[in-house]
């Protein structure tokens, strides 16, 4: 079935929804005709993507979501239900980075980025498959890193919390396969986005003379996007907890 059906009178959940990958994936789920909410920080944005959405014919709404909040999260799953009546897919793929040696990481970059990545996805994925059992059948998708598998100089902090990300999506993927529920990861490479305003132009082009993508390009949003989207669709019907390396190459080498 093409993706132009296959979300037809589905709810998909996107968290980084208002830039980005996750505004490439809320994009491609609703012209694949799901209904879509977006969750974000970023307000202004966030209302900004859900108006594309609305306006090229299509439903979103937009949640404003600190995702590493218990209540926050709870909330933005119960304000779904209660708009959509239920929850296909989710893909939660918020995130921040910070380029940082490890003897110069503060406790608070610790906590900054381990809560917002590894927490905020334990606390989306425990409300969204308590959501997903009542159904039974759900797809999630989280967002990990190639920095989640392989050893990326100055990202300690962000490699543990992605590396969790991988571990948890595998151990919730065995624990709801019988369930209906398919649980599986992207990790991307580098990719053209906001996030790559968090280093300086030093710091970037340092770390990608030492970290070429042999497709010889960045990837884009909507490269991620459609993979997330695709591993929520039926075409990826035999797949649960499988972290999909998205890199033109680059942990290939
Ligand atoms: N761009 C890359 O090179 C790259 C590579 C590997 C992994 N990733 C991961 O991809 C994901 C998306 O990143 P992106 O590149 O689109 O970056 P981005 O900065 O464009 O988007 C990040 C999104 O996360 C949201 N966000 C941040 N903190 C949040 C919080 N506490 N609660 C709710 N939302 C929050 C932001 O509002 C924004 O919508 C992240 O998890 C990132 O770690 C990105």
């Amino acid at each position: 079935m093409p993706f132009s059906q296959e979300f037809d009178g589905k709810v998909a959940l996107v968290t980084g929804g208002s830039s980005g990958i996750g505004r490439a994936a809320a994009l491609a789920f609703a012209q694949a005709g799901a209904k879509v909410v977006i969750a974000s920080r970023g307000v202004e944005e966030g209302e900004q993507a859900a108006h594309e959405i609305c306006a090229r014919g299509s439903d979103a709404i937009f949640v404003k979501t600190d995702v590493s909040q218990a209540n926050e999260v709870e909330a933005l799953v119960n304000k779904t239900v209660d708009i959509y009546g239920r929850l296909d897919c989710a893909f939660n793929n918020a995130g921040v980075t910070k380029m940082c040696s490890l003897i110069d990481s503060g406790e608070e970059d610790w906590d900054y980025i381990v809560n917002i990545n590894l927490k905020g996805v334990w606390l989306l994925m425990k409300y969204e498959i308590a959501q997903m059992l009542k159904q039974g059948s759900g797809a999630i998708v989280n967002t990990s890193s190639v920095a989640g598998t392989i050893g990326v100089v100055n990202f300690s902090v962000y490699s543990a919390s992605k590396s969790g990300v991988i571990g948890m999506t595998k151990a919730a993927a065995v624990e709801y396969a019988k369930l209906g529920i398919r649980i599986n990861a992207v990790s991307p490479g580098i990719i053209q986005s906001p996030i790559l305003e968090t280093f300086s132009t030093k710091q970037l082009n340092q770390f990608l003379e030492e970290h070429p993508h042999p497709i010889g390009r960045f990837g884009t949003p909507e490269e991620v996007g459609e993979a997330a989207m695709w591993l929520c669709s039926e075409g990826a019907s035999f797949m649960t907890g499988h972290n999909l390396i998205i890199d033109g190459g680059y942990t290939a080498q």
